[in-house]
C-alpha cells in the first residue's frame, strides 16, 4: 500500500475523499491504520479525551510529542500530523518555527496542524519555508474557546467572509490541507470549490474533500454527551463495560481462572 505523504493528500483534491481520524497511542494508531485511513491525526483533543482537562488549552508540546512518537511507532501507511498546542506558535514566528521543528524531529510526525487563518497566515508561510509541511485549521478553533465563549458554529451570516479570507489566507501561505470545523455546510461547499487544497470537515457537512471524527467519538467511547456532527460507528464503551462487569463476576465466583487459563 502506497505511504500517504502531505503532496498524496493535496493530490486526492477532487479524485478521492480524505479519511482522517484522530490517534492517540500505540493500539489506537495501529487498529486506525491498518484498515487504511489516509491521515492520523495526534489531536490536541488528547487533552480532553485522553488526559481529562476541560479544553485543549492547557495541553503541552511535550504531551504532544509523548503521544505522536507512540502513533508514529504504530503506522506504516497513513500520513501522521501532529496538533501544535496553544502557546507553541502563537508569541511570535520564531517560536513557531523551533516549536513545529521540535515537533516534527522529536516525535517522527510528517506534518503539522495549526489553529487561526489569516492572522496566523506569517506563520504558516514560515513553517512551509523550513520543509515542514502545515495543515490550517479554521472555523471553530477549539484553542479559543475563551475568545469565542463556547464551542459554537463559526461563520454564519456576516462572518462568513471572513471565514472565507481565513481559508484563502491559509491556502496563499502554502498548506497542504485545511480543516473545516463547525461551519454551516453551504459555506464549507463554497469554500472548497474555491480552494485548490483539500477540505477536511468536521461539522462541516458532505461536500468538503474529506472528513475527520475523533476516534473515541466513532467509537462510542466518549460518553453520553454526542455533539450533532458526530456519528459513533460502535458502542465500545457499553462492549467494555459489559466485559469487565463479566470479568470482575467470575473473579468473585471463582470461575475466572479455570482449568483452561492455570499452567500445570
Ligand atoms: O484535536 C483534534 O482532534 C482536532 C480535530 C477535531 C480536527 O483538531
Amino acid at each position: 500500500m502506497e505511504k500517504v505523504t502531505a503532496p498524496v493528500i493535496t493530490g486526492k483534491k477532487g479524485k478521492e475523499k480524505i479519511s482522517m481520524l484522530t490517534a492517540y497511542d500505540f493500539v489506537t494508531a495501529g487498529i486506525v491504520d491498518d484498515a487504511a485511513v489516509d491521515i492520523a491525526l495526534v489531536g490536541d483533543s488528547l487533552g480532553q479525551i485522553i488526559l481529562g482537562y476541560s479544553t485543549t488549552v492547557p495541553v503541552t508540546i511535550e504531551e504532544m510529542i509523548h503521544h505522536a512518537k507512540a502513533v508514529v511507532r504504530a503506522v506504516k501507511h497513513a500520513l501522521v500530523v501532529v496538533d501544535m498546542p496553544f502557546l507553541s506558535y502563537q508569541v511570535s514566528v520564531e517560536e513557531a518555527k523551533r516549536n513545529a521543528g521540535r515537533m516534527v524531529k522529536e516525535s517522527g510526525a510528517e506534518a503539522v496542524k495549526l489553529e487561526g487563518g489569516v492572522r496566523m497566515k506569517e506563520t504558516i508561510k514560515a513553517i512551509v519555508d523550513m520543509d515542514v509541511p502545515v495543515m490550517g485549521h479554521i472555523g471553530l478553533t477549539p484553542q479559543s474557546v475563551y475568545r469565542m465563549g463556547g464551542y459554537k458554529v463559526q461563520g454564519k451570516g456576516p462572518e462568513a467572509r471572513k471565514l472565507i479570507e481565513d481559508a484563502k489566507a491559509v491556502e496563499e501561505a502554502g498548506a497542504f490541507s485545511v480543516v473545516l470545523e463547525c461551519v454551516p455546510r453551504q459555506l464549507a461547499k463554497e469554500i472548497t470549490e474555491l480552494l485548490s487544497i483539500p477540505t477536511i470537515g468536521i461539522g462541516a457537512g458532505p461536500d468538503c474533500d474529506g472528513q475527520v471524527l475523533v476516534f473515541h467519538d466513532v467509537m462510542g467511547l466518549s460518553g453520553s454527551f454526542r455533539p450533532k456532527f458526530v456519528k459513533a460507528y460502535a458502542d465500545l464503551r457499553k462492549s467494555m463495560t459489559d466485559a469487565i462487569k463479566t470479568y470482575i463476576d467470575e473473579v468473585k465466583e471463582g470461575v475466572f481462572p479455570d482449568d483452561e487459563h492455570s499452567f500445570h
